[in-house]
């Protein structure tokens, strides 16, 4: 029996899902919110087939389908798949210069977010093989898959250190993170054309959709879209653009991904006999998880991010939740895992009433209504307690994982489908004594997390 929770849940997904053609092929695909991202989102779309599977894997394959419908020649996958007609999100699809590489009515952004469509189809493939079910749908997109990390490998590893770069804060998904903040900031305003400024004052739609104090401030919206304009004149050429960027960052939290992706990408390929295949990912994410662990300071008791524009290698530290990423992939050494867990469980940092904040409330960086500046999301919820799941011999890992999988699950059930929610600090004088969704409301990211966690840990989520 379908409980009413799951079905508000899947209303949701459904009343947000658009239908878009291509080729003669229709997909359904679901953005995430009707308030404001009108469009397909990347690592939404994969999230959303995580919870769908469950109800229909038709609907699944189609969010992961579409996605790679947009593929670009060269193996890339932009993080936001427009809808045709829609107006109303800005940046619009015209302003990326990107439709002579996209395919056809699947205009695409010229940015990656974070690799999860190899996580969300070995899912997928997992749950229809414990079910008996045929998985032709997920042998389909295999190949597109492939393509998809030979591109990664090929371009946003060129040093082949293990770490993906980035070359833009939306390529990490935390688009505001203070992760981010000395590179953004050595971009000087002063050098940011004044014909972008005037864009982003006149057209930037966030703001009036949404309260300011969410979103991110003006000047960093500035240096955004001044990034963006620098890389259409590259042509979106990887490598060009890699040469003369000033925002280029070795990213932990993206490096984890990738390597939970390739390890996800080898279980297909074994599940299909095709061992040669399966070794090569399974080795991808071996160097990937090593060089992860190198990155870990002692001293500063977290990871280290690399700026590496201009050919520099200079460390970035960052009191945010991408320290606890590595226990996704399972690159955290024991020693590591024990000082990670002591940040993670303390109430004061990490382990607030509603866990995980987006940034530790000790940090000088963190602000409790702008995201990712502190409030709490359900997608890294998700990957933290799937990290901590997977150290089976650490106890106090499997009571964190017990209790982070029933209290995401309880937050978005009583509290609603919100994009982000309050951590209830009461640092915040807006949100004091009071625990309120954030964000946008009727959020499909949410609801597919709380279908996940549902069908995943029965046992958990009553
Ligand atoms: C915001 C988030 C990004 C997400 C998008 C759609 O831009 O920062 O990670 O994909 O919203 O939900």
């Amino acid at each position: 029996m379908i409980s009413e929770d799951e079905l508000r849940a899947l209303e949701l997904l459904k009343n947000n899902t658009k239908i878009a053609t291509l080729n003669g092929k229709t997909y359904r695909r679901t953005p995430p919110s009707e308030h404001y991202y009108l469009h397909q989102f990347f690592w939404d779309s994969c999230t959303h087939a995580m919870g769908l599977v469950y109800y229909d894997p038709q609907w699944a394959y189609e969010e992961l389908a579409s996605l790679l419908a947009a593929q670009w020649e060269n193996g890339f996958i932009g993080h936001i798949i427009y809808s045709e007609d829609e107006k109303r999100y800005f940046p619009t699809k015209e302003l990326w210069g990107t439709e002579k590489f996209s395919q056809k009515s699947f205009v695409s952004s010229g940015f990656i977010q974070p690799p999860l469509l190899a996580i969300s189809l070995n899912h997928i493939d997992e749950v229809l093989h414990d079910k008996g079910e045929k998985t032709d749908g997920v042998d389909s997109l295999i190949a597109g898959v492939v393509r998809y990390h030979n591109y990664l490998k090929r371009f946003r590893d060129r040093e082949d250190s293990g770490l993906l770069t980035i070359i833009h804060p939306w390529e990490s998904g935390c688009d505001n993170s203070p992760r981010w903040d000395s590179v953004m900031e050595s971009i000087d305003l002063k050098t940011i054309p004044q014909r972008i400024i005037d864009l982003v004052r006149t057209n930037r739609k966030d703001i009036s959709a949404s309260t300011e104090l969410n979103r991110p401030r003006a000047e960093y919206y500035y240096r955004y879209l001044y990034l963006i304009d620098v890389y259409k004149q590259q042509q979106w050429d990887t490598d060009a653009i890699l040469d003369i960027t000033p925002f280029a960052v070795k990213d932990v939290q993206v490096s984890s991904i990738w390597a939970k992706a390739n390890q996800s990408l080898a279980a297909i390929m074994k599940r299909r006999g095709r061992i040669k295949e399966a070794d090569y990912f399974s080795s991808l994410a071996e160097q990937t998880n090593e060089t992860i662990r190198k990155c870990w300071n002692e001293k500063a008791h977290s990871y280290a991010n690399f700026d590496v524009s201009h050919g520099q290698k200079k460390p970035i530290y960052s009191d945010d939740f991408a320290n606890f990423m590595p226990l996704y992939s399972h690159a955290a050494s024991d020693k590591q895992v024990t000082a990670l867990l002591t940040q993670l469980s303390d109430p004061q940092k990490y382990w607030t009433k509603y866990p995980v904040p987006s940034v530790s409330p000790k940090s000088p960086f963190f602000e409790i209504t702008r995201y990712w500046r502190g409030p709490t999301w359900p997608i890294v919820n998700l990957f933290i307690l799937e990290g901590l799941k997977g150290y089976t011999a650490h106890k106090q890992c499997q009571k964190l994982f017990k209790e982070l999988v029933k209290k995401t699950a309880d937050m978005i059930r009583t509290i609603g489908f919100y994009e982000t929610y309050d951590p209830n600090t009461g640092l915040a004088d807006t949100y004091k004594d009071t625990f309120s969704g954030m964000g946008y409301a009727d959020f499909s990211w949410s609801a597919a997390i709380y279908l996940y966690l549902k069908n995943k840990y029965p046992e958990i989520v009553r």
